[in-house]
C-alpha cells in the first residue's frame, strides 16, 4: 500500500513512543516509523511488554502496529524514506562543563542532527518534539544547512504537553497543539504540512501557530507555571501546619475564584519528573545568560521551595518519631513520581529513601508499576532497602508508612488489618493527603499529612 506521508520519529521514549502510536492510530493514510538508538527498547515496543506502562497505550498499539506504526531499529534507513521527522530524544540537565547543573545538554539533539544531515536525500520537515531552549532551532538549521549535498530542511517547532499517567488521553484531546516555524513562504508551508496532520483528530480552533521562538519558549513557560502553582501552594502547606489551617480547604477556597482555577493545587511532598525541575533550571539559565538576574532567581525560587519540601517532609518524620530513624522500619507506598505510570525520574520518593537510609532507617518499598525502576534507582543507596510487591506485606513489621504516590491502590487498602501488622505507636506520613485521616487516627495511626494539623496518640 502507498502511504501519503513517511512519518519518522527519532525517539521512542515516553513522548516519542505515545505520541507516534497516536498518529498512525488516528492516521492510517501515513506510515509511521519509530526508531531508537536503543535496540532493546525497540524490541520492547515490538512485544507485548511494551517499555513504558500508560494506561490506554497497549491497545493503540496494538491496533497500528504492523499496519501503518513500526517500530525499527536502522535509523539511516529511516531518516532516507521520511518526508517528516519529528525528534523526541532526551533533553536533561547539563552534568559537564559551562551551564553544568543548569543548561539542557543537547548532546543527544545535535547528534540526531548531524545524522539527518548525514543520511538524508531528500527535503525534510524537522520537528522539534523535545523540549529545547528557546533559539535551538536556530543551532539546528545551521547544522543542516551545512551540507553539501543541497537537501533543503525546515526546522519547525512543537512541543509536546501530555502529562504521564494521562498520555494518550492528553494525545486524544489536547488543550491545545502548538506549531512554531519561520515566517519565511518555506516555514509557513512545513507548518501548514503538519497543522494537517493533527487536524485529522484534533479540532482546528485548538491548533495554534506563532513564531519559532515563542513555540519553544511556551513550553518552558508552561511548565515553569504548572510548577509555580505546586510550589506556591507546597509553600502555604508549611504555613498550613503551624497554624492550624488546612491546605485542603484553603486551596479549594482559593482555586474556585475562576482567575486562579482547581487545577495544580494539591499540596504534596514535592513534584517530581523528568521535566519540571529541568525546564525551569533551564528556563533560569536563559535568563542568566541574557543578563536577567532577577528573573532568574524568581524562577529559581520554584526549585528552591519544592527541594526544601521534600526535606520538610523527612525532617517531620524525624521529629515525630522521637528525633531518631535508627533501625527503624519505615514502608514506602509508592516510588513512582505520580500515578499512573513506572517512571521514576526526579521522583521525591528517591529523595525521602535516600535521607531515610543516611538516618540509618530500614526502607521498604512498595509500588504496583515502579519497582523495576526503584531498584535500578537506589542501587548505589549504602543502606537496607527491600523491594515488596504485596502492600500488606511490605507495611507488616514496620514502624511507619509514608505514602509518596497517589496511586488508587493507597486509597482503598484495609488500613485496620495492616495497623494490627505494625509496630506500635504506628505512624502513617501522607506525602499526598489522600488517604483518610480522621479513619486512621480511630483505628490508631499517628496521622501526619501535609498543610493539615496532624493527629496524635500522645
Ligand atoms: P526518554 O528518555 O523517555 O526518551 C528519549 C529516547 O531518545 C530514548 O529512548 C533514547 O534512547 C533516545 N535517543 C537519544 N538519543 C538518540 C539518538 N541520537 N538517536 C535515536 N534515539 C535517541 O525521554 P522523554 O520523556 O520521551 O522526553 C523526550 C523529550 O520530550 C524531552 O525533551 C522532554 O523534555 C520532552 N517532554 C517529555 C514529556 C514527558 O512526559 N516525559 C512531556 C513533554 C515533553
Ligand atoms: C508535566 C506537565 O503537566 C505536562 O504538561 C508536560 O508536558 C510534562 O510535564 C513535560 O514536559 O514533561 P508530568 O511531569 O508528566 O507532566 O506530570 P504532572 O501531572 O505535571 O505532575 C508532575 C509532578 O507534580 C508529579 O510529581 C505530581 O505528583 C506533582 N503534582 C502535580 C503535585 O504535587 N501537585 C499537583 O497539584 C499536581
Amino acid at each position: 500500500m502507498k502511504f501519503e506521508k513517511e512519518i519518522l520519529c527519532i525517539g521512542a521514549g515516553y513522548v516519542g513512543g505515545p505520541t507516534m502510536a497516536m498518529i498512525a492510530y488516528k492516521c492510517t493514510q501515513y506510515r509511521v516509523n519509530v526508531v531508537d538508538i536503543l535496540p532493546e527498547k525497540i524490541d520492547q515496543w515490538n512485544s507485548d511488554d511494551l517499555p513504558i506502562y500508560e494506561p490506554g497505550l497497549d491497545e493503540i498499539v496494538q491496533q497500528a502496529r504492523g499496519r501503518n506504526l513500526f517500530f525499527s531499529k536502522d535509523i539511516g534507513a529511516g531518516i532516507k524514506a521520511a518526508d517528516i521527522i519529528f525528534v523526541s530524544v532526551n533533553t536533561p540537565t547539563k552534568t559537564y562543563g559551562v551551564g553544568a547543573g543548569m543548561a539542557a545538554d543537547l548532546k543527544y539533539w545535535e547528534k540526531t542532527a548531524r545524522q539527518i544531515l548525514d543520511c538524508a536525500e531528500s527535503p525534510k520537515i524537522i520537528v522539534e518534539k523535545s523540549t529545547l531552549p528557546v533559539k535551538t532551532a536556530q543551532a539546528m538549521e545551521r547544522i543542516l544547512n551545512s551540507g553539501k549535498n543541497g537537501v533543503e530542511f525546515e526546522v519547525l517547532s512543537n512541543p509536546e504537553f501530555l502529562a504521564e499517567g494521562t498520555a494518550i488521553a492528553d494525545l486524544k484531546n489536547p488543550d491545545r497543539v502548538l506549531i512554531g516555524s519561520q515566517q519565511t513562504e518555506g516555514g509557513l508551508k512545513a507548518r501548514d504540512d503538519l497543522v494537517e496532520i493533527y487536524a485529522n483528530w484534533v479540532a482546528t480552533d485548538k491548533i495554534v501557530t506563532s513564531n519559532i521562538w515563542s513555540s519553544e519558549l511556551s513550553k518552558l513557560v508552561a511548565n515553569a507555571f504548572l510548577a509555580q502553582r505546586i510550589s506556591s501552594i507546597n509553600a502555604i502547606s508549611s504555613l498550613c501546619e503551624e497554624t492550624e489551617a488546612d491546605v485542603g480547604e484553603v486551596a479549594r477556597a482559593v482555586g474556585m475564584d475562576t482567575r486562579i482555577g482547581p487545577k495544580f493545587l494539591n499540596a504534596s511532598v514535592g513534584f517530581g519528573g523528568s521535566c519540571f525541575k529541568k525546564d525551569i533550571l533551564n528556563l533560569v539559565y536563559l535568563c542568566r545568560h541574557y543578563g536577567l538576574k532577577e528573573e532568574a532567581d524568581y524562577w529559581e525560587g520554584v526549585v528552591r521551595i519544592n527541594e526544601h519540601q521534600k526535606e520538610r517532609f523527612v525532617l517531620n518524620m524525624l521529629t515525630a518519631m522521637f528525633n531518631t530513624l535508627a533501625g527503624k522500619k519505615i514502608c514506602l507506598f509508592g516510588f513512582a513520581f505520580k500515578a499512573n505510570t513506572g517512571d521514576t525520574r526526579e521522583t521525591p520518593a528517591l529523595t525521602v529513601a535516600s535521607r531515610l537510609v543516611a538516618e540509618n532507617a530500614q526502607v521498604v518499598i512498595n509500588d504496583p508499576k515502579a519497582l523495576e525502576n526503584a531498584r535500578q534507582d537506589t542501587q548505589d543507596l549504602q543502606g537496607d532497602i527491600e523491594f515488596i510487591e504485596d502492600p500488606y506485606e511490605a507495611a507488616e513489621g514496620c514502624h511507619a508508612i509514608a505514602l509518596m504516590t497517589e496511586w488508587e491502590l493507597y486509597r482503598t487498602l484495609d488500613y485496620k488489618k495492616i495497623f494490627d501488622s505494625m509496630q506500635q505507636p504506628a505512624f502513617i506520613f501522607d506525602g499526598r493527603n489522600i488517604v483518610d485521616h480522621d479513619t486512621l487516627f480511630e483505628i490508631g495511626f499517628n496521622v501526619f499529612p501535609i498543610g493539615k494539623p496532624k493527629k496524635v496518640h500522645f
